[in-house]
């Protein structure tokens, strides 16, 4: 199939088009500040997707410790995705598979052993991309959202780079 779109990492000019793709795709919206910091810690873990300089979409992550939810035991390394979204009318081309594959091996070189990430219980095509990318969903958080939605947690384990 053909793709003609680019995947690479975020870089600060991109700042305003990325703040503007994610108001336009989700309710949950961000300081510039916020952006920047993600960016300035984990640089391997902002991607984004371009077209003929256009932008499609943006997946932004964080390293965090915490407990397994794998049975991995005691404290481990997680990459958590903290936003990806695609422009409406850039979908169902493999954009967001792209972002998540590349993120996911920005995640692998800061030694995160484990992906996850919240999602609204009723956005069927993000949990739809999700299961496909193989994460499966390990508990229910009540209430999550700031309208009162709840999120499912879906986590992945990630196989260490050969
Ligand atoms: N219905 C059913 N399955 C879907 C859908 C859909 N609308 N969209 C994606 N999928 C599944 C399919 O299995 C698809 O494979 P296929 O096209 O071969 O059938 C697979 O996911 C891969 O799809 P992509 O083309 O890579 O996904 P896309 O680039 O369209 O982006 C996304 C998906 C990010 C969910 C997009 O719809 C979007 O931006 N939605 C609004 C923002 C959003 O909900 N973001 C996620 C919030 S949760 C979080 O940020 C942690
Ligand atoms: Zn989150």
């Amino acid at each position: 199939m053909e793709t003609s779109y680019t995947i690479r990492k975020f870089v600060p000019n991109d700042l305003q088009a990325i703040m503007q793709v994610n108001r336009v795709c989700l309710p949950e919206n961000y300081t510039d500040f916020f952006f920047i910091d993600l960016h300035q810690r984990y640089p391997e873990t902002f991607i984004l997707a371009e077209e003929n300089s256009k932008y499609l979409g943006y997946i932004m992550c964080r390293i965090e410790i915490g407990l397994s939810n794998l049975g991995l035991g005691g404290l481990t390394r997680k990459g958590h995705i903290v936003s990806i979204a695609v422009m409406p009318q850039a979908r169902r081309k493999g954009v967001a598979q792209a972002v998540i594959n590349q993120a996911l091996e920005g995640m692998k070189y800061y030694k995160a052993k484990q992906a996850f990430l919240e999602v609204r219980v009723t956005n069927e095509p993000a949990i739809s991309l999700y299961k496909k990318l193989d994460f499966e969903i390990s508990r229910t958080i009540n209430g999550y959202y700031s309208d009162g939605e709840d999120a499912y947690v879906m986590t992945k384990k990630l196989d260490p780079k050969p």
